[in-house]
This record gives C-alpha cells, structure tokens and sequence, in this order.
C-alpha cells in the first residue's frame, strides 16, 4: 500500500517541537506516512516577505492533509520592521498565513471539541446543592464558520465615499453616525452568506447525529444582530425541522452563554456560530478542560477534503528558546487524532485518545500547566515533565 503524504507545517516558538512530539506519538501508534515539512511563519516573513510562500500552498494543495504547529503574528508596523533591508520600504504588508490559509482554501468548517479528561487537575469544579464539589463532565463539539463575519477582512477607516453613500441610505446610520465626520469613522463588517451558513450548520447536525449528541446549540445574538444572527437561527430551525427532527435545536446569546458557561457546561452538545462568536465560545470551553495545552481544533472544507489540523494555541514565543521545551503537546497530539478520523483512521486516533486519557487519568506525568506552575525554564527541575517527556509517557502507554 502506497503511504500517505502528510504536509507538515511547524511554524514558530514552540509549533515545532509540539509536532515533533505528535508525529512521534502517531508513529508509535501504528500510523505510517510521508511528512513533507511546508515552510511557513514569521521566518519567510522575514526573509521572503511573505509568511506562506506559494510553494506551501503547493504542497497542500497536491497532498490536501496539513498538521499545523502554530505561527507568530505581529502588528502591520513591527511586521514591516523585521523583514531584512533588502525588502524594507517596498510596500510589503503582513497578513496571517494561517487566515491566509482558511480563505484560500476555503476551510469554513473549524470544529473544536472541548472534552474533560478525567484527573485533570485543570478540570473546571464548582459548588454543588449541598456544599459539595462538582466536576462536570464537559463534552461539546464546537463549530465555527471560519471564513466569513466579523473576520472577513471587510474593513475600512475613513471609508470610501461610495461605502459611506451606502450606509447613509440606512435611517439608522444616518440617525445615530450621519453628522460624525467620515475621516473618524471606522467600520467592520459582519458579512453571513446562505451558503456558508448552510454548510456549517449542516456540519453541526451531521456531526451531532454520527456521535449520538441530542442537541445543537445556535450561539449568536438574535434579538440584537437581526440579519445576521437571526438568519443563522432562521436556518437552523429549517434545518432541524426539515432533516433532524430527532436533535432539540437551542438558541442561546452569546453573552449569556459566557455567563452560563460554568452553571451547567455539562448540558451542551454540539455548539454553532459565526466566526468571531465560534472563537469565543470555544476558547471558553477550552478553559474548563484545561485550557490552551488541551484545545484541539480541524478546519476543513468537505468539498475537496483539504484540512488543517491545529492546536489553538500560538507560538508561546517566550518558551521559545528553552533548551528543553516544556509546553503541553496535548493539544497537538489530540489535533492529530482530529486528522486520524478525517482520513478514515478512527482506530489509531482511538487508541492515541485513550493512552492520552490515560497519563491524564494517572497523574504521574504532567507538563508544567497542568500543575499551575508559572511558565519557566526551570520547571523541568521541579519536577514537571517536559514536552517530550510527556509524549514518551503517552508512547510507554500505547
Ligand atoms: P499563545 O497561545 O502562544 O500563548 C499564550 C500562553 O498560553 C503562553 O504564554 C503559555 O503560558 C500558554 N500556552 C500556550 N500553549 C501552551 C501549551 N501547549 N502548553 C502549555 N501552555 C501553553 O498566545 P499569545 O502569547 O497570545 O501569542 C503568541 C504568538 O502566537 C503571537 O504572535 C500570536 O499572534 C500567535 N498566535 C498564533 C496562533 C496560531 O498559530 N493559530 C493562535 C494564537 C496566537
Ligand atoms: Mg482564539
């Protein structure tokens, strides 16, 4: 059989190191393919002036399967400022490789689970009826349309004279911003189209019917942003109605959601958004799991099968340079279970799951967050388990 072809992309600070432990783990656990490393991040910035140069988009595009690390971004200006002098003052202008990635490819699904390892001592508890103290079990499946709303890059300051025509044909633009002067005026807009909306909603049920979840949570604001929001739940209901008569459809706000989150977690199954609520919500939940050391997340687009697999945490710049890595690879090793059951190796991602849950579950290894330890080179020492040791406890396991 002819192995699979996996781009990696590593990226900055600590991406590396988290994928090298990943695709350790996976090796251990059986699956065998060709890595081809995708130069991408703040290096090729630098150098290139470019941090996702055509030769990484090359690459997914042929082997369509990326594991992801994680890249630096940094403001336009400071951005301009490191690119090296031979590419300075050339109008370069830096922009996300990885939302960069997400539009040209059209990954609009991003679905983030978020579920309570048993033995975290990260684990949200709260106080129960009786003084007593409750852990949840969290499981939600978050979806976020990842392309498209306040994330679309349709912005402007000082806009131009025929967008602001545009908005002054509105009574209520003209009413509440028809006497500020344009020049002080920014805008960003919050663009729903049918189609992705249908989509990610659609992945939403699906999802919620192939893993047994009984309800879909529509997590928006409705009441308040009308058209957007409220089409998103208008088509939810249609959606429910019409192919998933079984799965309850919940409406909640965004806001109050947050305010809910730690009252009863445990309620929710899957959960759906726009983009900027999608982020949100799902870095919430992240935090009642364990946080930035835990969440995993896929971004893919179902009509060509391209997908991207990726921790949601950045590149911790600062732990950089420690000789000896000490972040959490979970969320990366759980990232690479996210691509096992997209290409169809449910067995393998299962049993990398399970040995996962299991050095969570026992305890005896646990990386420097996972005992509230601040962040420093020296937390190896005291008695934290570095990157790779963790990874070795989860390879000892399988
Ligand atoms: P970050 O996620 O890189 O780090 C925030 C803090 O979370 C870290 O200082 C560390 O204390 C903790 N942390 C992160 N990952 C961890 C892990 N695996 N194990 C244990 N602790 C972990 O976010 P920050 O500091 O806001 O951003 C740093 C850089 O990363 C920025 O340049 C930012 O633009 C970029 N970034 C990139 C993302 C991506 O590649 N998708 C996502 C978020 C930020
Ligand atoms: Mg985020």
């Amino acid at each position: 059989m002819t192995k699979r072809t996996i781009v990696t992309l590593p990226g900055d600070g600590i991406g590396r190191p988290v994928l090298e432990e990943a695709i350790r783990v996976l090796g251990s656990a059986g699956f065998e393919a060709n890595y081809i490393e995708g130069d991408i991040g703040w290096e090729f910035w630098k150098r290139e002036g470019n941090p996702l140069p055509d030769r990484t988009i090359k690459l997914l595009e042929e082997y369509k399967i990326g594991l992801f690390g994680a890249i630096t971004s940094k403001p336009k200006d400071e951005a301009a400022n490191e690119l090296i002098p031979e590419l300075k003052g050339k109008g370069l202008v830096y922009s996300s490789p990885i939302v960069s990635l997400r539009q040209h490819f059209g990954l609009d699904i991003c679905l983030r689970p978020c579920r309570t390892y048993k033995g975290n001592p990260l684990n949200f508890i709260r106080r129960g009826q009786d003084d007593s103290i409750e852990e949840p079990e969290v499981d939600v499946a978050i979806f976020r349309q990842n392309t498209e709303g306040l994330y679309g890059g349709v912005e402007w300051s000082n806009p131009p004279k025929q967008v602001h025509n545009a908005l002054m044909s509105h009574p209520k633009f003209v009413k509440n911003f028809g006497h500020v002067p344009v020049n002080e005026i920014s805008i960003s807009t919050r663009i729903f189209t049918k189609k992705a909306t249908e989509r990610i909603l659609m992945a939403a049920f699906n999802h919620a019917k192939r893993y047994g979840y009984k309800s879909v949570t529509v997590c928006e604001k409705p009441n308040v942003i009308r058209e957007t929001s409220g089409m998103m739940y208008k088509m939810a209901q249609q959606i429910q109605e019409s192919g998933f008569p079984e799965i309850e459809l919940w409406n909640t706000n965004i806001d109050a959601q947050m305010m809910w989150l730690t009252k009863n977690p445990e309620k929710y199954g899957v959960i759906v958004a726009g983009n900027m609520f999608g982020d949100i919500v799902s870095d919430a939940f992240a935090g009642l799991i364990g946080g930035l050391g835990f969440a995993c997340s896929a971004q893919v687009n179902p009509d060509t099968g391209i997908g991207l697999f990726e921790p949601t945490h950045g590149s911790a710049p600062k732990y950089a340079d420690y000789p000896v890595s000490i972040v959490n690879p979970i969320a990366m090793i759980e990232s690479a279970c996210m691509m096992l059951d997209h290409i169809g190796e449910h067995g393998i991602a299962g049993k990398v799951r399970k040995a996962v849950a299991k050095v969570v579950l026992d305890g005896k290894v646990r990386t420097y967050d996972m005992m509230k330890m601040t962040g420093r080179a020296d937390v190896v020492e005291k008695g934290a388990a570095s990157t790779r040791q963790m990874a070795d406890a989860i390879i000892a396991e399988l």
